[in-house]
């Protein structure tokens, strides 16, 4: 068993009959799916779900878990995803998937939010590994970047891998990988991501994460909040 592995099975473990669960994207994500609907298959464990992306939606769906439109919800129980760094002070950095509105909307609407990592994904500062993911309103793109590269920021949208063309979000957005001065505090770039008009959302998740789960050696250690 890999660490994702190892850490989204952990978490699996932890959810209870009767709960609300919000599904994260990415791999991590993924094991913690299929294992979640193997609980319930093999030992009757009671869930519903509701997916932060597409993609999860269809994964939950392909294995029988019982998946809630989100539309018809404002409450979760607990939101279960991964994250592409985390500082000491559990704020978080997530969409190399770039469906960050969903994501954020069930960070905010859990009453509790594990994130799943394993000790590559520790930082002593937000965009230390990765550009920081800011989905735009696409007729916006040019004002945004332009604004915040008067703030120090540089970099463009993102393109797909496999050909050419442009990353667009399920909702049409898209997307602007840029990195700041690593003095750049992490709380001050979300304050000024969250008041630049046409940013629709952005990866910086701070003051959200209730828990992070992370693998060590063979084991999982849990860190609250
Ligand atoms: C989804 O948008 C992302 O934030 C993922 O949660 C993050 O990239 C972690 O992905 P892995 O679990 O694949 O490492």
């Amino acid at each position: 068993m890999n660490d994702k592995e190892r850490v989204a099975h952990y978490a699996a473990q932890k959810i209870k009959d009767g709960m609300l669960v919000g599904l994260g994207t990415g791999s991590t994500a993924n094991y913690f799916i299929e294992e979640l609907a193997r609980r319930r298959s093999e030992d009757g464990l009671c869930v519903r779900v509701v997916s932060s992306s597409v993609v999860s939606a269809v994964k939950a769906q392909s294995l029988q878990l019982p998946l809630l439109g989100f539309e018809s919800i404002n409450h979760i129980d607990v939101y279960v995803d991964g994250a592409d760094e985390v500082t000491p002070d559990l704020t978080l950095l997530k969409g190399r998937g770039f469906d960050l509105v969903r994501e954020k909307l069930l960070a905010r609407a859990a009453d509790e939010f594990w994130v799943l990592i394993d000790s590559s994904k520790r930082v002593d500062y937000i965009g230390a590994n990765y550009a920081i993911p800011i989905e735009v309103m696409p007729f916006a793109w040019q004002m945004v970047k332009h604004t915040l590269e008067l703030l120090g920021g540089r970099g463009n949208l993102r393109q797909t891998t496999h050909k050419d063309g442009l990353v667009v979000s399920s909702y049409g957005s898209l997307v602007l990988d840029m990195t700041f001065e690593s003095g750049l505090d992490s709380q001050v770039l979300n304050n000024l991501l969250n008041n630049t008009p046409g940013v629709v959302e952005h990866g910086i998740f701070h003051n959200l994460a209730t828990a992070v789960l992370c693998t060590v050696d063979d084991d999982v250690v849990e860190q609250l909040a």
